[in-house]
């Protein structure tokens, strides 16, 4: 049975992707930051006995990566062939993305780089050797266009556009690393298309229903992207039609 870790997994994206990898038969390990948020997991549990185990991940926290990639290596019965970094941030209880630069805060600003930034890398950091027993394996992260700055034409959301144009720019040097070592590794960004999530919510409104994906579509779009690409290139940005986006 292929086993893919999924971190970020107790809401939106994430939970789509547990929820499609289950249905096609793998193994997950699904992660949760918080133990009152890992309730979202349980129906999951319940609907695939044996298949998916939850476990605890904070990315702005190493050891808990280190403890918890510690634990999945301990029960692995086959390599790991995915790890899915689904985790992000773009607003916090009042915290809402910067309309302009005098609402620029650097503790947001921070705690923006932390999550979506530093943490996917994290993970990687800890996660790889794990990925490379694996002939063809894939470590993916959720990016977002606004990232590209090639394509900024709107501006604002300082802190958010940094973090993921940051984490795009530390996912290419790592596939270049790795690429040296570890040619069975591929390294994706990936671009979601906007998503109906509690991430979009506030803004989705201006958005046309058509533009507006479910969950469902957004992930199926993804795995697909996965599959067109296993053991091709890696370091690429990749839109959910598997277009590729400029950096
Ligand atoms: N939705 C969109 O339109 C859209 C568009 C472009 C890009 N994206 C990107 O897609 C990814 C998923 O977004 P989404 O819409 O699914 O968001 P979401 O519904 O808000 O879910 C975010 C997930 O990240 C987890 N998380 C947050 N901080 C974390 C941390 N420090 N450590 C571990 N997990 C953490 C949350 O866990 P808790 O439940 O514990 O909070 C939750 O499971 C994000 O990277 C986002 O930037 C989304």
């Amino acid at each position: 049975m292929p086993t893919a870790l999924v971190a970020g997994a107790t809401r939106g994206i994430g939970r789509g992707f547990v929820e499609a990898l289950l249905q096609r038969d793998w193994s997950v390990y699904a992660s949760y930051r918080h133990a009152g948020s890992a309730q979202a997991l349980d129906e999951l549990s319940r609907r695939h006995p044996g298949q998916l185990r939850q476990v605890p991940l904070d990315l702005t926290d190493e050891d808990s990566i280190r403890a918890t990639v510690a634990q999945i290596e301990s029960e692995l019965l086959e390599p790991l062939e995915l790890g899915l970094c689904c985790a992000g941030l773009l607003h916090e209880g009042d915290q809402r993305p910067e309309k302009s630069l005098a609402k620029l805060s650097p503790d947001w600003f921070q705690r923006s780089m932390a999550v979506n930034g530093l943490g996917p890398l994290l993970l990687l950091k800890h996660l790889h050797p794990l990925l490379v027993h694996h002939t063809s394996s894939q470590y993916a992260v959720i990016s977002a266009r606004v990232g590209s700055i090639t394509e900024n034409q709107l501006g604002g959301w300082y802190s958010y556009r940094a973090s993921k144009a940051a984490l795009n720019m530390l996912m290419k040097t790592a596939a270049i690393e790795m690429g040296r070592r570890f040619p069975h590794l591929q390294l994706l960004c990936l671009h979601p298309g906007t998503t109906d999530t509690e991430l979009s919510e506030p803004f989705s409104a201006r958005v046309p229903r058509e533009k507006l994906f479910s969950v469902e579509c957004t992930v199926h779009q993804l795995l697909q992207v996965l599959e067109d690409n296993r053991g091709g290139e890696s370091g690429r940005f990749l839109s959910w039609d598997g277009s590729e986006l400029p950096w």
